[in-house]
């Protein structure tokens, strides 16, 4: 593995790429990356570097903003099968003909998105940015994409709009964090602050300390007085917690893991840097489409 990591790191160099690695992935590609982060922050780093290659460890929703953000770049998945099945649940048919019902809505997609319902969207946001960006919408209705937990969780911070939630959910957070195991680990950990990400049920949203995107946790865990935290959120995450906060604990949720987060693997890292495979396409008609709602998002905040 130290050898797999050694060549990552000398080709990197060779060929002046960035590697981006998403905060629910392995430990062991979280520790090749050059950048950890949550989506906001992936999208936002994309943008800064001057790499001509961008190698990206996620999903590929993930890996379509970077590229749709960088068009004359060179953006590569380690495999190419890693996909978010909550982005996978809006069916295009059904989205247009919501629109069509309420024409007088703007369309708000979850960054958790394919680049096709991008491009039928006027903005996008994120977990670390969804109350903000339907707060800067000039229209009362709102169509939200596809995450409801999220959705449900704007809508209690922004009272005035009439939110239509699409009835999407991310399998991690809505069936793998259950009440009942939230309140068997605050039974053994009473003294534990609860963070959770905002895509989990409205039941563990309401017992949370604090509701916030994956990055968002992070600066908590290291800001907050807290010495011991339980995250309901993807396993991933947790690692990074637990090695940079080597004097706190973290707890948790057996089995939340994504399965399509675990399937980039440092191998496959440097299998595609070497062999410069797996390149992200998106169709230059939708890809202009799909890039006035992340231009517009990333304005805000
Ligand atoms: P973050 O943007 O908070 O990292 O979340 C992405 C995600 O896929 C959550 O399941
Ligand atoms: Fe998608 Fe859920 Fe995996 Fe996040 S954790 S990438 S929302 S399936």
């Amino acid at each position: 593995m130290e050898k797999v990591a050694r060549e990552i790191q000398e080709l990197k160099v060779e060929k002046g790429a960035l590697i981006l690695a998403h905060n629910y992935q392995a430990e062991e590609v979280q520790l090749i990356a050059d950048k950890l982060g949550d989506s906001l922050g992936l999208a936002r780093e994309a943008i800064r570097t001057d790499s001509e290659i961008i190698v990206l460890c996620g999903v590929d929703f993930m890996a379509e903003t970077i590229k749709i953000l960088n068009p004359e770049k060179k953006v590569l998945i380690p495999d190419q099968t890693a996909t978010c099945p909550l982005a996978n649940m809006v069916d295009l048919k059904k989205l247009n003909s919501l629109i069509d019902r309420y024409p007088e809505a703007e369309v708000v997609s979850y960054v958790n998105t394919t680049a096709e319902t991008k491009a039928h969207s006027d903005i996008c946001c994120t977990s670390a940015n969804s109350i903000e960006v339907v707060r800067s919408l000039s229209k009362r209705k709102v169509i939200f994409l596809p995450d409801q937990n999220l959705g449900r969780w704007v809508s209690k911070w922004v009272r005035d709009k009439e939110i239509i939630l699409w009835p999407g959910y991310c399998y991690v957070h809505q069936e793998l964090i259950s009440l009942e195991e939230l309140k068997r680990l605050k039974a053994l950990h009473p003294n534990a602050a609860v963070i959770a990400h905002p895509e989990c049920t409205p039941a563990i949203l309401e017992l949370a300390d604090k509701v916030t995107s994956t990055t968002g946790m992070v600066n908590f865990v290291k800001g907050g007085e807290a010495e011991e935290f339980i995250v309901a959120t993807e396993q991933g995450l947790c690692k990074r917690l637990q090695r940079e906060n080597p004097n706190k604990q973290i707890w948790e949720f057996p089995g939340a893991i994504c399965k399509d987060m675990k399937k980039i693997t440092i191998e496959k890292v440097l299998d595609c840097l070497k062999r410069e495979e797996n390149e992200v396409v998106v169709r230059p008609e939708t890809l202009e489409k799909a890039r006035v709602p992340i231009e517009r998002m990333l304005k805000i905040g």
